[in-house]
């Protein structure tokens, strides 16, 4: 062997569920952030994210919409696919968009398949109500992440983008609705702008949900963030829970590398700054 030439980097290995999992257990704190096309998602993965999320927020931050509402499930399935070229280890979730599983359980397999034959190792579910298509998609093989909390999907009907489950019995019913869908088979869990007591409380309550906060404080399985978001070039006003890690510049492996570190040691998200 030429004694010039550098070892090889340890290789990486692909993150599974198993692995996500595994993360939970031994502590380890899980980075996820939203990607919609290969550069990005190859830029994020090589920064070291465990998981990157086709989300339906492509609609504000790629279309330059006002809501995730219009955004069809061949669009996301085209999101998907460009991601899923980019990414070499990450764990990919896709979106099913609104209207693309609501309507009978046989939709949301059709619509999931969409996706997963798009590239998506995990079809992501919005609303408390949605047990029973989760049972029925976990039972035909399809890996199932949940969204409760503030569901951008029906922001309009939830009174806006704002804090969700602050009284107790508010509180109540959002934790009763995380077991339901645990038990229901889900693996994942987004909680969304909730306070960082009520998702501690979700996580607590179900040991073996991956549960992801997005401004629900720090006592969960991992956090994730809108790319544009943490990259700080979105037009539209940053929410409280976000932090701009773009803006210490070093482009953007340098500021994904700094959110995975923040995410990995408990700094981001801050308890004063970013919590509920
Ligand atoms: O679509 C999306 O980006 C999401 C995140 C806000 C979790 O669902």
């Amino acid at each position: 062997m030429n004694a010039s030439v550098p070892a090889a980097p340890a290789e990486r290995k692909a993150v599974s569920l198993l692995r996500l999992r595994a993360m939970l257990e031994a502590g380890e704190k899980i980075a996820m952030l939203t990607a919609y096309d290969a550069g990005f998602a190859r830029a994020a993965d090589d920064a070291g994210v465990d998981s990157l999320l086709g989300g339906d927020s492509l609609g504000m931050v790629v279309q330059g919409g006002s809501s995730t509402v219009p955004v069809t499930l061949e669009e996301v399935a085209y999101h998907v696919r460009c991601v899923a070229r980019g990414r070499r280890h990450a764990w990919l979730i896709a979106d099913l968009p609104f209207g693309s599983y609501e309507e009978s359980r046989e939709q949301s397999l059709r619509s999931s398949a969409v996706l997963a034959r798009a590239g998506a190792q995990m079809v992501k579910l919005e609303g408390s109500w949605a047990a029973e298509t989760v049972r029925f998609l976990v039972e035909r093989g399809i890996v199932v992440c949940a969204h409760l909390g503030l569901t951008p999907q029906s922001a309009s009907a939830l009174g806006g983008y704002r804090v969700q489950g602050r009284d107790e019995a508010a509180a109540d019913r959002l934790a009763s609705e995380a077991r339901a869908l645990a038990d229901a088979g889900a693996a994942m869990l987004v909680l969304e702008l909730v306070p960082a007591a009520l998702a501690r409380r979700v996580q607590q309550e179900n040991p073996a949900l991956v549960v992801i906060g997005i401004g629900a404080g720090g006592d969960v399985a991992g956090q994730v963030l809108v790319l544009h978001d943490m990259l700080g070039v979105t037009a539209a006003p940053m929410p409280r829970f976000v932090r701009d890690f773009g803006r210490e510049g070093g482009g953007v492996r340098e500021a994904v590398r700094r959110y995975v570190a923040a995410v990995k040691d408990g700094s981001f998200p801050d308890a004063t700054l970013h919590t509920y």
